[in-house]
């Protein structure tokens, strides 16, 4: 199984992120980090320990990370997730394991991934990146030790998500979602982002999983059903009494953000299932193809270069826009290196 540590603010779509690296034999999950993000530090820290005890997974490691960015005010989801960053479900069990403070949450990471042989274990960050560029800093070491490390994060402007977006809110043209170019966990934390995007260590080895991947997969109302275990097939309403605690958890759960999904930014057809999608692509790296955006250049995937690519011969920049209070930023993720990529695409 692939080494994972997951970086987190754990609301509706984190959940599903910590189920698939929790519960998948594919992946060996060394502990998760907090940060805030979609609520407040303690509330993602509580939801985390929670999602693991109903899970069963308590044996997970849980480190509360950083409670706000190195030079700014937090900034949450509330309109989202709600006040608790996991609102509209009433089995949310209560946490019986405290989370750990033996040593701080990037001493943590460090240790449980530099532990891990060179090569091998993945990191995988699904909030705001304040954390993760922490540990960089600290650590830059690190960078060369590590498999790879997976984002969720970031909006490049892929035609299809600005479509999304600006179609169903009746707007111009708008690729993210916090602001119109904005995607929340970059817009969080953006001089973390920029750290991160302008190591070249790093780039070499990042995956960014962007709106435009995100907003490809939908949880639509056969999947929110077949979270029930009746198959995604079944027509009638099923009872949920019937049900198990977990599954009528994550049905609760997708359904609070269906419904704010839909109300916010008008996703009649499900919310998009954002980071779960960075778990698989540390474990399975075969299902993503990376394909050229138009907006922001070209990417390209050691190995693997993409048709594009492959016909022009020649790697360009890719950069993600990096928006705050409305000025645009730009964090170069990649230059020249052979393996900084960005999905957009999943085969
Ligand atoms: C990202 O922002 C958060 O609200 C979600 O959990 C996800 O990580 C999507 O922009
Ligand atoms: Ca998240």
């Amino acid at each position: 199984p692939t080494a994972i540590w997951l970086d987190c603010d754990t609301g509706h779509d984190d959940a599903f992120a910590i189920l698939l690296a929790a519960r998948t034999p594919d992946v060996r999950l060394l502990g998760i980090s907090t940060v805030y993000g979609n609520a407040s530090l303690d509330h993602t820290t509580y939801n985390t320990r929670a999602i693991l005890e109903a899970i069963a997974r308590t044996d997970v490691p849980v480190y509360a990370g950083a409670r706000r960015p190195f030079s700014r005010e937090p900034c949450y989801a509330p309109g989202i997730h709600g006040q608790s960053g996991l609102d509209g479900t009433a089995c949310l069990p209560k946490p019986t394991v405290p989370a750990k403070s033996d040593v701080s949450a990037v001493e943590a990471m460090y240790r449980a991934l530099s532990a891990q042989p060179s090569g091998k274990a993945w990191l995988v960050a699904t909030g705001a990146l304040t954390n993760v560029a922490g540990l960089f800093m600290r650590y830059p070491a690190l960078a060369d030790h590590l498999a790879g490390l997976s984002l969720m994060g970031g909006a490049v402007g892929d035609d299809f998500t600005s479509a999304q977006m600006g179609k169903l809110k009746g707007e111009g043209e708008r690729f993210g979602n916090h602001t119109p170019y904005a995607e929340f966990n970059i817009y969080c934390d953006p001089d973390a982002a920029e750290a991160l995007f302008s190591n070249p260590a790093l780039a070499k080895k990042t995956t960014l999983i962007t709106l435009d991947l995100t907003h490809q997969f939908l949880a639509t109302s056969e999947v929110q059903i077949g979270l029930l275990g009746f198959g995604v097939k079944m027509r009638s309403e099923p009872t949920i009494d019937f049900v198990s605690t977990v599954r009528r958890l994550y049905f609760e759960i997708v359904n609070y953000f269906a419904k704010t999904y839909s109300e916010v930014f008008g996703f009649t057809a499900g919310p998009p299932t954002h980071d779960p999608l960075a778990v698989a692509a540390a474990f399975r790296p075969d299902l993503f193809h990376c394909s050229n955006t138009k907006r922001r250049a070209h990417k390209h995937c050691a190995g693997s270069p993409a048709p594009d690519d492959q016909q022009s011969g020649k790697q360009e920049r890719f950069d993600v826009q990096v928006v705050t209070d409305g000025e645009h930023g730009t964090a170069d993720v990649d230059s020249t290196s052979q393996c900084g990529r960005t999905v957009v695409k999943l085969l």
